[in-house]
């Protein structure tokens, strides 16, 4: 497979952040050639009844998702639908443009098959991130993950989510509310009762005064005990939220192949990828068991083959979304889950 035999080789010679940004440009050139996206979408994009999903109100094509971080400005994702994705998800946003941590932020451990990262929230803020989506195809599913600034106060954060959720509403078909970054000091706080009830509550508020209210999601961290969980799945019970995404990155650097010290320069950051898939299947098999499905979760965290996304969807999830197993399997990842998908039923 030219990925993994060529270009993977090639990208990985560069620094993760370069690397990203060079991958991001040549594809935004490259789909500027006429039929270069149906020619992508042909080999890279399966459909079959099969894979359609209905959930949370909204009909997928297949429930293989990109999840968010990956095109945080969406810049890019008519040109990633083309990689057989049923959903993208974009973000996270804040209010304010912000330029996120000083670089290198963003690491590769791989004899992990993982990256580190510490971005923290590095964007170009909601409105020219909804001007970029108000001309957006609907051919594909597009999740508004929401966060606040990093000057906001946690005390203020709920107006930062309140002005990201109204300026997107129109724009995007889903919300992520994401309170779980490793990589904004004191965001993860957000996941606490009382603040959460709150800022859930404010935003549902909001939500039901639009004539026709959009699915909100939580999205939280994979470090949570279970008496946390069971805090989370209460919270997302009485404010009717329409589902979880579970997980994002871990703080946890346990149980890695790569040596001690090689993971220390990298320093903080949320881990991804395949040292993430256990744990995240865990919590999701957790929320289900214990929700009694009375809720939509979006299952991600090191799915990097086929097996994975059975695994996570055989837990409870309904969907489930991509990023690190983008960058290491390659563009055919998500066709390769489908495929397997297909043939399962
Ligand atoms: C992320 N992720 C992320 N999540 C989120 O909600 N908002 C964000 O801005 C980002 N940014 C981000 C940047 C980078 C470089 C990475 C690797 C990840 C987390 C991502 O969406 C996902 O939840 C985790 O990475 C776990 O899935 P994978 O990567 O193991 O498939």
């Amino acid at each position: 497979m030219i990925y993994k035999s060529l270009l993977k080789p090639l990208l990985f010679q560069l620094q993760p952040e370069t690397a990203h940004h060079f991958t991001f440009n040549t594809l935004k050139i490259l789909f500027k050639i006429p039929f270069a996206k149906a020619i992508a979408a042909s080999i890279f994009c399966i459909e079959d009844k099969k894979l359609e999903r209905e959930v949370f109100g909204l009909k997928f094509k297949n429930p293989v998702g990109l999840a968010a971080g990956l095109d945080k400005d969406a810049k890019l994702y008519d040109e990633l639908s083309a990689f057989g994705f049923g959903f993208i998800e974009i973000g996270t946003v804040t209010p304010v443009a912000q330029a996120g941590n000083e670089k290198p932020r963003m690491f590769r451990l791989p004899f992990d098959n993982a990256l580190i990262n510490r971005m923290g929230f590095n964007n170009e803020g909601v409105v020219a991130v909804a001007n970029r989506l108000r001309k957006r195809n609907k051919n594909v599913i597009i999740g508004g993950n929401i966060g606040k600034n990093k000057i906001t106060s946690n005390e203020n954060a709920i107006s930062d989510y309140e002005i990201c959720f109204n300026v997107l509403f129109d724009v995007v078909d889903y919300f992520v509310v994401n309170v779980s970054s490793p990589n904004t000091p004191g965001l993860r706080a957000l996941q606490d009762k009382e603040p959460l009830t709150n800022l859930l509550n404010h935003l549902q508020h909001l939500n039901h005064q639009k004539v026709k209210p959009k699915p909100i999601l939580l999205k939280i961290a994979p470090d949570l005990t279970n008496e946390q969980l069971d805090e989370i799945i209460e919270i997302v019970i009485t404010t009717k939220l329409a589902g979880i995404v579970a997980t994002n990155t871990t703080v946890s650097r346990e149980n890695l192949k790569t040596e001690k010290n090689i993971v220390e320069t990298c320093g903080a950051g949320g881990l991804s990828g395949k040292p993430l898939t256990t744990r995240s299947t865990e919590v999701i098999k957790y929320i289900a068991n214990k929700s009694d499905k009375k809720f939509a979760i979006i299952g991600v965290g090191g799915i990097h083959s086929p097996a994975d996304a059975i695994e996570k969807l055989n837990a409870g999830a309904d969907l489930i979304q991509l990023y690190t197993g983008f960058i290491y399997e390659g563009p055919s990842l998500a066709k390769m889950i489908c495929k397997e998908l297909i043939n399962m039923k």
